[in-house]
């Protein structure tokens, strides 16, 4: 998606007047957003213990595995093994369509009444280093507010850069104290600047 934007001043006074700039980092950012929003052909829908098998084909090996899903997940990959170690639900797994196909898959763990934990985000293979990632990402903050959520957390590995880009770039920040070395620990409130 080709986006061009010379933001005026108009734009970004706009832009901090509203709630919105409150999740994102570049002005380029909500421009992205608001273009998914009217220009997507894609559908989130709840994912089915069958698209599991379309995930673990994405899988090359225990490396990839471990990056995707972290140390819990067991490798080599089996649907019935996957599900129970991701804590698999309908109601807590999401997949991005298009057509019949399966672009990305991502899970909005409940942690607490007010918290969901973001994890396993995975797009296809072929559709990477396009901008769905980051497209897939705010798709899934977008129903973590619809469910009335107020954090959304999530753990990175720190050399993961694409990953590590796309959470930044969609405003969330590392809690230093719940990460390690290895692991970034992020955190994004999702009430507007006054209530969160
Ligand atoms: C992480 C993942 C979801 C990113 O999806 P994607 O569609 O490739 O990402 P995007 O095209 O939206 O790119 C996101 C950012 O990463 C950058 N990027 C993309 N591929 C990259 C790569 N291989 N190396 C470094 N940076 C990369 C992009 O330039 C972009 O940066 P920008 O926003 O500053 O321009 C995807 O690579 C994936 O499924 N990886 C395997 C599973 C995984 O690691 N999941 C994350 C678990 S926390």
């Amino acid at each position: 998606m080709i986006v061009s934007i010379n933001h005026s001043f108009w734009f970004e006074d706009l832009l901090a007047k509203s709630a919105v700039w409150h999740y994102f980092h570049r002005p380029q950012d909500v421009v992205s957003a608001i273009l998914d929003e009217w220009c997507s052909p894609m559908n989130l829908r709840p994912a089915t213990s069958e698209d599991l098998k379309t995930i673990i084909s994405w899988i090359k090996d225990e490396t990839a595995c471990r990056t995707w899903a972290g140390p819990v997940v067991r490798f080599p990959l089996n649907p019935e093994g996957l599900a129970h170690d991701i804590e698999f639900e309908p109601g807590n797994s999401y997949c991005l369509m298009e057509d019949e196909s399966i672009f990305a898959f991502g899970q909005l763990i409940k942690k607490s009444p007010k918290r969901l934990h973001m994890a396993r985000v995975i797009v296809a293979p072929r559709k990477r280093a396009s901008g769905l990632g980051g497209q897939w990402c705010r798709e899934l903050m977008a129903l973590a507010r619809k469910k009335g959520c107020k954090t959304i957390t999530l753990n990175v590995y720190r050399d993961n850069t694409a990953a590590c880009r796309i959470y930044i770039s969609n405003g969330f920040m590392e809690v230093a104290e719940k990460s390690t070395q290895e692991l970034c620990h992020m955190i994004i409130r999702c009430g507007s600047p006054n209530n969160s």
